[in-house]
């Protein structure tokens, strides 16, 4: 018989889910507490930019294949599988993760139980959470069925959600028996056949995976960009830095990109949790150098809005600025703790008019600060700009060439937040180019 999955929490990372396990062809109901958020889904409406999704959701609610709920009885008593996908934000007063939804999501559900089933938690949450829900599991669904835990964490990034899903390059799961991991080889049985590496593991090994990962990622970043506070000091050009180091394999060249650093709803959350977590288990200054992850990658924020500053001779006060990607990186419409975001908002706040376009991000950003100006083209954000800054790396923008917004702009003057243009190519059509990673003189 078909699986039968319910995939609870209908943002990001379970919208993802449910429209891909239906294509892996189970049958799904992706539940939320978002009345709202249910109404779009079941119309086939995806409420955030992912692509290749849309295309999925309609295809698979179309189907009959994919449903969506506010009602926990209504899969409690149907599904074999119940992912968990809700957020775990960042807690204000401590910078630990906020459990609040994961806990609320498991007392629901193992409340309204009423068939044996497997909760599988692909949420990332602080190591320890897994065995303590399991124990709520136990202790609050019925005694007549049998429910158990598992922790299978997602490694997808946004922009390429789908493919990550349906051909990931590792699945993890943490499991407490034999049962679990066979029922996970079934969901997965798509990915395994084609040979994608399974480690089958422990609850507490399965939750650090995830954590550990994003750790390791936020600190390539931030080790380029410290090496940006070097070159420029010193000279040297950071992009060739990269390139070099990148050719030792044991290095790589992904994840080398020196720029405005790394943002979105993940990486920096992830890492602050980390911290908090590890202090907790009275492990004081084993995560130390997470801390100073973290300021290297907010000083690439600083050293933008004061470049900015830098190039419009210190006025920047009623200067006109263009603002091209908020969102926290390309093929994304995603602007939380964007960088590129947060230094618009800096430089208003500084006094500037600043105007935004970003392909996909506009409506996100405009709900988080909506005095900015937010435009539909290039064009319109450069019109009479005093200065440019290129923050998030769209292909569109990427592609720009002096030519493109030399009729528009007041000032041939350019901050590229990303090194993904050819500095030589502006610099000799006349433009003023400062990038991070590279020395900059004002005089010229
Ligand atoms: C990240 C991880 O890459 C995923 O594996 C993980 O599943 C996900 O978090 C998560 O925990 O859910 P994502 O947040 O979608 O995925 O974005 P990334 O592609 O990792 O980029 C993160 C940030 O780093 C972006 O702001 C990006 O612009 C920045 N970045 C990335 C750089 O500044 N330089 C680079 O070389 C690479």
């Amino acid at each position: 018989m078909t699986l039968r999955i319910s995939v609870i929490g209908t943002g990001y990372l379970g919208a993802t889910h449910a429209a891909c396990m239906a294509e892996l062809g189970f049958e799904v109901i992706g539940v939320d507490v978002d009345q709202d958020k249910i109404s779009r889904l079941s119309q086939g409406d995806l409420p955030f930019h992912e692509p290749g999704l849309p295309e999925l959701l309609v295809k698979h609610v179309r189907s009959g294949r994919l449903r969506f709920t506010t009602d926990y009885a209504e899969v409690g008593g149907w599904a074999d599988i119940h992912f968990i996908g809700v957020g775990t934000p960042e807690r204000a007063a401590d910078r630990g993760a906020d459990l609040r939804y994961v806990d609320a999501s498991i007392q629901s559900l193992a409340r309204h139980i009423t068939r044996d089933a497997l909760v599988v938690g692909k949420s990332t949450v602080p190591v320890g959470t897994a065995r303590r829900l399991a124990g709520v599991l136990a202790a609050e669904s019925r005694p007549d069925v049998n429910v158990e835990l598992a922790w299978n964490p997602e490694f997808l990034r946004e922009g390429f959600a789908v493919k990550d899903t349906v051909s990931p390059d590792r699945l993890v799961f943490g499991v407490d028996s034999g049962t679990a991991e066979a029922r996970l080889r079934e969901v997965y049985a798509r990915a395994l056949g084609q040979d994608t590496p399974l480690v089958v593991t422990d609850f507490e090994t399965a939750e650090l995976v995830k954590v550990a990962a994003n750790a390791f990622l936020a600190t390539k970043i931030s080790f380029i960009n410290a090496f940006s506070e070097v070159t420029e000091t010193v000279g040297g050009d950071i992009r060739t830095l990269a390139d070099a180091l990148g050719f030792d394999a044991r290095i790589g060249r992904k994840f080398l990109n020196a720029g405005i650093g790394f943002g979105g709803g993940c990486l920096p959350k992830d890492i602050r949790a980390l911290q908090t977590r590890v202090s907790e288990l009275g492990l004081n200054h084993t995560m130390d150098f997470l801390h100073n992850v973290d300021d290297i990658n907010l000083r690439r924020r600083d050293r933008v809005v004061s470049l900015a500053h830098q190039m419009l001779d210190n006025s920047v006060a009623g200067r006109r600025i263009a603002v091209l990607g908020v969102a926290f990186k390309p093929d994304s419409d995603d602007v939380r703790d964007s960088p590129a975001l947060d230094v618009a908002g800096r430089l208003y706040n500084d006094g500037a008019e600043v105007t935004v376009y970003d392909p996909e991000g506009n409506d996100n950003a405009r709900r988080r600060f909506p005095r900015l100006g937010y435009v539909d083209s290039v064009a319109d954000a450069a019109r009479d700009a005093d200065l440019v800054l290129l923050l998030t790396e769209w292909n569109e923008f990427k592609a720009l060439t002096p030519a493109d917004l030399a009729p528009q702009v007041r000032g041939t003057r350019l901050v590229d937040g990303r090194n993904v243009l050819d500095h030589a190519q502006w610099e000799q059509a006349g433009w003023t180019i400062a990038a991070l990673g590279r020395r900059f003189d004002p005089a010229g």
